[in-house]
Protein backbone atom coordinates (compact mmCIF):
# COMPACT_ATOMS: atom_id res chain seq x y z
CA UNK A 1 0.00 0.00 0.00
CA UNK A 2 1.43 3.61 -1.43
CA UNK A 3 -0.79 5.40 -0.19
CA UNK A 4 -2.08 6.42 3.71
CA UNK A 5 -4.40 3.65 5.27
CA UNK A 6 -7.85 5.53 6.09
CA UNK A 7 -9.06 4.25 9.63
CA UNK A 8 -12.65 4.65 10.36
CA UNK A 9 -12.83 4.85 14.36
CA UNK A 10 -16.11 3.92 15.61
CA UNK A 11 -16.57 5.08 19.43
CA UNK A 12 -14.99 8.47 19.97
CA UNK A 13 -15.22 8.84 23.37
CA UNK A 14 -12.29 8.68 25.99
CA UNK A 15 -10.78 5.95 24.53
CA UNK A 16 -11.78 6.91 20.72
CA UNK A 17 -10.69 11.06 21.18
CA UNK A 18 -7.53 9.05 22.07
CA UNK A 19 -7.15 7.39 19.65
CA UNK A 20 -8.10 9.58 16.92
CA UNK A 21 -5.57 12.30 18.28
CA UNK A 22 -2.70 9.36 18.78
CA UNK A 23 -3.42 8.95 14.30
CA UNK A 24 -3.37 12.17 13.48
CA UNK A 25 -0.66 12.99 14.88
CA UNK A 26 2.16 10.64 15.91
CA UNK A 27 1.44 7.54 13.87
CA UNK A 28 2.68 7.21 9.85
CA UNK A 29 1.05 5.53 7.06
CA UNK A 30 -2.50 6.26 8.19
CA UNK A 31 -5.30 9.06 8.44
CA UNK A 32 -9.07 8.90 10.29
CA UNK A 33 -11.11 9.24 7.17
CA UNK A 34 -14.22 8.30 9.58
CA UNK A 35 -15.47 8.63 13.02
CA UNK A 36 -18.56 6.74 13.35
CA UNK A 37 -20.41 7.98 16.93
CA UNK A 38 -24.44 8.08 17.35
CA UNK A 39 -23.50 11.30 19.98
CA UNK A 40 -23.35 14.13 17.72
CA UNK A 41 -21.71 16.72 19.78
CA UNK A 42 -18.78 13.88 20.41
CA UNK A 43 -19.10 13.03 16.81
CA UNK A 44 -18.30 16.88 15.98
CA UNK A 45 -15.91 17.44 18.03
CA UNK A 46 -13.93 14.47 17.42
CA UNK A 47 -13.96 15.53 13.95
CA UNK A 48 -12.32 18.95 14.47
CA UNK A 49 -9.05 17.15 16.09
CA UNK A 50 -9.08 15.14 12.52
CA UNK A 51 -9.50 17.13 9.26
CA UNK A 52 -10.97 15.79 6.30
CA UNK A 53 -12.95 12.79 8.12
CA UNK A 54 -16.36 12.01 7.57
CA UNK A 55 -18.86 11.11 10.25
CA UNK A 56 -21.52 8.97 10.70
CA UNK A 57 -23.80 8.12 13.02
CA UNK A 58 -23.86 3.87 12.04
CA UNK A 59 -20.92 1.76 10.81
CA UNK A 60 -22.92 0.59 8.04
CA UNK A 61 -23.30 3.33 6.50
CA UNK A 62 -19.27 4.10 6.63
CA UNK A 63 -18.74 0.86 4.88
CA UNK A 64 -21.57 1.51 2.69
CA UNK A 65 -19.71 5.65 1.23
CA UNK A 66 -16.45 3.04 1.17
CA UNK A 67 -15.06 5.85 3.94
CA UNK A 68 -12.65 3.48 5.52
CA UNK A 69 -10.33 0.31 4.51
CA UNK A 70 -10.05 -0.66 7.99
CA UNK A 71 -11.97 -0.25 11.42
CA UNK A 72 -10.79 1.01 14.78
CA UNK A 73 -13.50 -0.15 17.59
CA UNK A 74 -13.70 2.30 20.08
CA UNK A 75 -17.59 1.56 21.49
CA UNK A 76 -18.28 0.01 25.31
CA UNK A 77 -17.51 -3.83 24.92
CA UNK A 78 -21.31 -4.37 24.26
CA UNK A 79 -21.26 -2.57 21.17
CA UNK A 80 -18.23 -4.66 19.77
CA UNK A 81 -20.25 -7.42 18.53
CA UNK A 82 -22.90 -5.24 16.46
CA UNK A 83 -19.98 -3.35 14.71
CA UNK A 84 -17.25 -6.37 14.49
CA UNK A 85 -19.95 -8.16 11.61
CA UNK A 86 -20.90 -5.29 9.49
CA UNK A 87 -16.65 -4.71 9.13
CA UNK A 88 -15.81 -8.66 8.76
CA UNK A 89 -18.76 -9.18 6.64
CA UNK A 90 -17.12 -6.30 4.94
CA UNK A 91 -13.46 -8.18 4.77
CA UNK A 92 -12.12 -5.08 6.58
CA UNK A 93 -9.07 -5.24 8.94
CA UNK A 94 -10.02 -4.19 12.53
CA UNK A 95 -8.59 -3.46 15.63
CA UNK A 96 -10.62 -4.23 18.60
CA UNK A 97 -10.51 -2.45 21.93
CA UNK A 98 -10.82 -5.10 24.60
CA UNK A 99 -12.69 -7.32 25.78
CA UNK A 100 -13.24 -8.91 22.23
CA UNK A 101 -16.79 -8.98 23.09
CA UNK A 102 -18.09 -9.30 26.75
CA UNK A 103 -18.57 -13.53 26.97
CA UNK A 104 -17.59 -16.33 25.41
CA UNK A 105 -20.38 -17.60 23.96
CA UNK A 106 -20.74 -14.25 21.86
CA UNK A 107 -16.52 -13.83 21.28
CA UNK A 108 -17.02 -18.01 19.62
CA UNK A 109 -19.54 -16.57 17.37
CA UNK A 110 -17.37 -13.86 16.27
CA UNK A 111 -14.32 -16.22 15.66
CA UNK A 112 -16.44 -18.40 13.89
CA UNK A 113 -17.37 -15.71 11.62
CA UNK A 114 -13.76 -14.42 11.17
CA UNK A 115 -12.91 -18.25 10.22
CA UNK A 116 -14.94 -17.56 6.84
CA UNK A 117 -12.51 -15.22 6.25
CA UNK A 118 -8.56 -16.14 4.20
CA UNK A 119 -6.69 -15.27 7.51
CA UNK A 120 -7.58 -13.60 10.58
CA UNK A 121 -8.39 -9.78 10.32
CA UNK A 122 -9.19 -8.94 14.14
CA UNK A 123 -6.33 -7.48 16.41
CA UNK A 124 -7.55 -7.06 20.10
CA UNK A 125 -6.31 -3.35 21.94
CA UNK A 126 -4.22 -5.73 24.57
CA UNK A 127 -1.71 -3.08 24.67
CA UNK A 128 0.28 -4.27 27.47
CA UNK A 129 2.13 -6.59 25.22
CA UNK A 130 3.16 -2.97 23.33
CA UNK A 131 5.10 -1.80 26.62
CA UNK A 132 8.96 -1.62 26.37
CA UNK A 133 9.08 -3.16 30.02
CA UNK A 134 6.79 -5.88 29.15
CA UNK A 135 8.33 -6.97 26.51
CA UNK A 136 11.65 -6.30 28.15
CA UNK A 137 10.45 -8.90 31.14
CA UNK A 138 8.76 -11.22 28.12
CA UNK A 139 11.82 -11.68 26.36
CA UNK A 140 13.85 -12.26 29.77
CA UNK A 141 11.67 -14.80 30.21
CA UNK A 142 11.97 -16.33 26.68
CA UNK A 143 15.87 -16.63 26.93
CA UNK A 144 15.94 -18.75 30.22
CA UNK A 145 18.73 -16.64 31.88
CA UNK A 146 17.00 -16.64 34.60
CA UNK A 147 16.17 -19.91 34.82
CA UNK A 148 12.61 -21.50 34.95
CA UNK A 149 9.65 -18.93 35.63
CA UNK A 150 7.91 -20.32 39.14
CA UNK A 151 5.33 -17.22 40.30
CA UNK A 152 4.46 -13.96 39.38
CA UNK A 153 3.45 -10.81 41.46
CA UNK A 154 0.93 -8.52 39.76
CA UNK A 155 -0.44 -5.25 41.07
CA UNK A 156 -2.68 -3.41 39.00
CA UNK A 157 -4.27 0.19 41.04
CA UNK A 158 -6.14 2.85 40.18
CA UNK A 159 -7.05 6.14 42.51
CA UNK A 160 -10.80 5.53 42.46
CA UNK A 161 -13.49 4.57 39.96
CA UNK A 162 -17.04 5.99 39.71
CA UNK A 163 -20.39 5.07 41.00
CA UNK A 164 -20.81 2.87 37.93
CA UNK A 165 -17.78 0.76 38.16
CA UNK A 166 -19.22 -2.61 39.04
CA UNK A 167 -17.67 -5.43 41.45
CA UNK A 168 -17.91 -7.37 38.43
CA UNK A 169 -15.77 -4.51 36.65
CA UNK A 170 -13.18 -5.82 38.97
CA UNK A 171 -12.55 -8.50 36.58
CA UNK A 172 -14.25 -8.07 33.04
CA UNK A 173 -12.40 -4.20 33.15
CA UNK A 174 -9.18 -4.11 35.27
CA UNK A 175 -7.60 -7.67 35.53
CA UNK A 176 -8.93 -8.32 31.78
CA UNK A 177 -5.65 -7.04 31.22
CA UNK A 178 -4.14 -9.93 33.46
CA UNK A 179 -5.79 -12.63 32.12
CA UNK A 180 -4.14 -11.13 28.25
CA UNK A 181 -0.63 -10.49 28.90
CA UNK A 182 0.42 -13.01 32.01
CA UNK A 183 -0.55 -15.84 29.72
CA UNK A 184 1.46 -13.95 27.15
CA UNK A 185 4.35 -13.53 29.16
CA UNK A 186 4.29 -16.97 30.46
CA UNK A 187 3.97 -18.55 27.74
CA UNK A 188 0.84 -20.62 29.54
CA UNK A 189 -2.86 -20.71 29.56
CA UNK A 190 -4.95 -19.66 32.56
CA UNK A 191 -5.85 -22.98 34.36
CA UNK A 192 -7.92 -21.59 37.06
CA UNK A 193 -8.84 -18.53 39.22
CA UNK A 194 -9.38 -17.84 42.47
CA UNK A 195 -10.33 -14.91 44.77
CA UNK A 196 -9.43 -13.72 48.22
CA UNK A 197 -11.03 -10.62 49.44
CA UNK A 198 -8.66 -9.10 52.57
CA UNK A 199 -10.08 -6.50 54.56
CA UNK A 200 -12.28 -3.49 52.76
CA UNK A 201 -11.00 -0.26 51.85
CA UNK A 202 -13.80 1.76 53.40
CA UNK A 203 -12.53 4.45 50.64
CA UNK A 204 -14.41 2.42 48.03
CA UNK A 205 -17.99 3.27 46.87
CA UNK A 206 -20.33 1.36 48.99
CA UNK A 207 -21.59 -1.16 46.94
CA UNK A 208 -17.92 -2.30 46.20
CA UNK A 209 -16.14 -5.11 47.89
CA UNK A 210 -12.72 -4.30 47.43
CA UNK A 211 -9.39 -4.75 47.10
CA UNK A 212 -9.41 -8.74 45.84
CA UNK A 213 -6.70 -10.60 45.27
CA UNK A 214 -6.63 -12.77 42.43
CA UNK A 215 -5.08 -15.61 42.25
CA UNK A 216 -4.13 -17.65 39.12
CA UNK A 217 -2.43 -21.20 38.27
CA UNK A 218 -1.19 -21.34 34.68
CA UNK A 219 -1.15 -24.67 33.00
CA UNK A 220 3.02 -24.77 32.93
CA UNK A 221 2.61 -24.58 37.14
CA UNK A 222 3.29 -20.92 37.44
CA UNK A 223 1.70 -19.15 39.78
CA UNK A 224 0.35 -15.94 39.77
CA UNK A 225 -1.31 -13.59 42.54
CA UNK A 226 -2.54 -9.72 41.44
CA UNK A 227 -3.95 -7.20 43.64
CA UNK A 228 -6.91 -5.80 42.15
CA UNK A 229 -7.32 -2.69 44.13
CA UNK A 230 -9.45 0.56 42.85
CA UNK A 231 -9.05 2.56 45.41
CA UNK A 232 -6.10 3.57 46.53
CA UNK A 233 -6.24 7.68 46.29
CA UNK A 234 -2.69 7.79 45.12
CA UNK A 235 -2.06 7.19 41.51
CA UNK A 236 -2.61 4.80 39.16
CA UNK A 237 -0.19 1.53 39.53
CA UNK A 238 0.54 -1.36 37.12
CA UNK A 239 3.89 -3.43 38.03
CA UNK A 240 4.91 -6.83 38.22
CA UNK A 241 7.42 -9.08 40.02
CA UNK A 242 8.55 -12.22 38.20
CA UNK A 243 10.34 -14.69 40.89
CA UNK A 244 12.41 -17.20 38.74
CA UNK A 245 14.83 -20.06 39.39
CA UNK A 246 18.07 -17.41 39.49
CA UNK A 247 16.63 -14.13 40.16
CA UNK A 248 13.84 -11.41 40.14
CA UNK A 249 12.92 -9.18 37.97
CA UNK A 250 10.63 -6.02 38.13
CA UNK A 251 8.96 -3.97 35.52
CA UNK A 252 6.40 -1.27 36.31
CA UNK A 253 7.79 0.54 39.15
CA UNK A 254 7.44 4.54 39.64
CA UNK A 255 10.23 6.36 37.20
CA UNK A 256 10.46 9.96 36.16
CA UNK A 257 11.70 12.87 37.62
CA UNK A 258 13.50 12.37 41.66
CA UNK A 259 13.38 15.05 43.97
CA UNK A 260 14.95 15.09 47.55
CA UNK A 261 13.80 18.55 48.44
CA UNK A 262 12.07 19.42 52.38
CA UNK A 263 13.36 16.16 54.61
CA UNK A 264 11.90 14.47 51.38
CA UNK A 265 12.71 11.92 48.51
CA UNK A 266 9.85 12.65 45.74
CA UNK A 267 9.37 10.30 42.37
CA UNK A 268 6.65 10.73 40.01
CA UNK A 269 3.76 8.34 39.82
CA UNK A 270 1.15 8.44 37.06
CA UNK A 271 -2.17 9.16 37.82
CA UNK A 272 -4.41 7.35 34.76
CA UNK A 273 -3.40 4.33 31.90
CA UNK A 274 -3.53 6.99 29.12
CA UNK A 275 0.27 8.30 30.40
CA UNK A 276 1.31 5.06 32.18
CA UNK A 277 0.71 3.32 28.93
CA UNK A 278 1.01 6.14 25.87
CA UNK A 279 4.39 4.56 24.65
CA UNK A 280 2.18 1.10 24.58
CA UNK A 281 -1.07 2.70 22.70
CA UNK A 282 1.09 4.53 20.15
CA UNK A 283 3.16 1.14 19.77
CA UNK A 284 0.10 -0.64 19.32
CA UNK A 285 -1.69 1.11 16.54
CA UNK A 286 1.80 1.97 14.43
CA UNK A 287 2.33 -2.12 14.48
CA UNK A 288 -1.24 -2.44 13.29
CA UNK A 289 -0.99 0.07 10.84
CA UNK A 290 2.14 -1.11 9.58
CA UNK A 291 0.56 -5.09 9.71
CA UNK A 292 -2.58 -3.97 7.78
CA UNK A 293 -0.07 -1.98 5.09
CA UNK A 294 1.77 -4.68 3.75
CA UNK A 295 -0.72 -7.42 4.06
CA UNK A 296 0.07 -9.39 7.46
CA UNK A 297 -3.30 -7.83 8.95
CA UNK A 298 -2.85 -8.42 12.30
CA UNK A 299 0.15 -8.08 14.65
CA UNK A 300 -0.68 -8.60 18.04
CA UNK A 301 -3.14 -11.17 20.11
CA UNK A 302 -5.49 -11.85 17.67
CA UNK A 303 -9.65 -12.72 18.27
CA UNK A 304 -8.75 -16.73 19.34
CA UNK A 305 -6.46 -14.49 22.15
CA UNK A 306 -9.53 -12.73 22.76
CA UNK A 307 -11.46 -15.52 23.23
CA UNK A 308 -9.48 -16.99 25.86
CA UNK A 309 -9.32 -13.83 27.93
CA UNK A 310 -13.52 -14.35 27.70
CA UNK A 311 -13.55 -17.56 29.39
CA UNK A 312 -10.56 -16.61 32.00
CA UNK A 313 -13.04 -13.46 32.88
CA UNK A 314 -16.19 -15.57 33.01
CA UNK A 315 -14.10 -17.51 35.63
CA UNK A 316 -13.08 -14.79 37.12
CA UNK A 317 -16.45 -13.38 37.64
CA UNK A 318 -17.77 -16.69 39.26
CA UNK A 319 -14.59 -17.05 41.47
CA UNK A 320 -15.87 -13.29 43.04
CA UNK A 321 -18.35 -16.17 44.75
CA UNK A 322 -16.39 -18.48 45.89
CA UNK A 323 -14.18 -21.43 45.23
CA UNK A 324 -11.15 -22.41 42.61
CA UNK A 325 -13.19 -22.00 39.21
CA UNK A 326 -11.04 -24.24 36.54
CA UNK A 327 -10.66 -22.51 33.15
CA UNK A 328 -11.31 -24.95 29.96
CA UNK A 329 -10.72 -23.58 26.11
CA UNK A 330 -11.11 -26.01 23.50
CA UNK A 331 -7.59 -26.46 21.25
CA UNK A 332 -6.43 -23.46 19.47
CA UNK A 333 -7.80 -23.58 15.97
CA UNK A 334 -4.82 -23.80 13.04
CA UNK A 335 -6.30 -20.44 12.08
CA UNK A 336 -4.71 -18.66 14.74
CA UNK A 337 -1.46 -20.45 14.77
N1 LIG B 1 -6.93 -0.59 26.36
C1 LIG B 1 -7.22 0.15 27.40
O1 LIG B 1 -6.38 0.42 28.25
C2 LIG B 1 -8.60 0.71 27.55
C3 LIG B 1 -8.85 1.74 28.46
C4 LIG B 1 -10.15 2.26 28.54
C5 LIG B 1 -11.15 1.74 27.74
N2 LIG B 1 -10.86 0.71 26.89
C6 LIG B 1 -11.90 0.12 26.03
O2 LIG B 1 -12.23 1.07 25.03
C7 LIG B 1 -13.60 0.95 24.68
C8 LIG B 1 -14.28 2.32 24.83
O3 LIG B 1 -14.14 2.75 26.16
P1 LIG B 1 -14.32 4.29 26.54
O4 LIG B 1 -13.88 4.42 27.94
O5 LIG B 1 -13.69 5.14 25.48
O6 LIG B 1 -15.90 4.44 26.44
P2 LIG B 1 -16.75 5.79 26.35
O7 LIG B 1 -18.07 5.48 26.96
O8 LIG B 1 -15.95 6.96 26.83
O9 LIG B 1 -16.95 5.99 24.76
C9 LIG B 1 -17.65 5.10 23.96
C10 LIG B 1 -18.26 5.86 22.79
O10 LIG B 1 -18.86 4.91 21.89
C11 LIG B 1 -20.06 5.48 21.41
N3 LIG B 1 -20.91 4.40 20.90
C12 LIG B 1 -21.73 3.58 21.57
N4 LIG B 1 -22.31 2.69 20.73
C13 LIG B 1 -21.83 2.96 19.51
C14 LIG B 1 -22.05 2.38 18.21
N5 LIG B 1 -22.84 1.32 18.05
N6 LIG B 1 -21.38 2.91 17.17
C15 LIG B 1 -20.54 3.95 17.34
N7 LIG B 1 -20.30 4.55 18.55
C16 LIG B 1 -20.96 4.04 19.61
C17 LIG B 1 -20.64 6.23 22.59
O11 LIG B 1 -21.56 7.22 22.17
C18 LIG B 1 -19.37 6.84 23.19
O12 LIG B 1 -19.07 8.11 22.66
C19 LIG B 1 -14.19 -0.13 25.60
O13 LIG B 1 -14.18 -1.35 24.92
C20 LIG B 1 -13.21 -0.18 26.76
O14 LIG B 1 -13.14 -1.44 27.38
C21 LIG B 1 -9.61 0.22 26.77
Amino acid sequence: MTTDLRIGVVGAGLMGADHIARITHRISGAVVSAIVEPDAGRAAAAAEKAPGAATFSRVEDAIEAEALDAVLIATPGQFHAPVLVPALEAGLPILCEKPLTPDSATSREIIELEQKLDRPHIQIGFMRRFDPEYAALRELIESGDAGNLVMVRGVHRNPSVPDSYTQKMLITDSVVHEFDVIPWLAGSAVKSVEIKFPRRNALTPEHLREPILVIMELENGVLVDVEMNVSVQFGYQVATEAVFEKGIARIGQPSGLQQWRDGRFVVNDHMSFTTRFAEAYDRQIQRWVNAVRDGRLVDGPNAWDGYLVALACEAGVSALEGGIVPVEAAERPAFYA
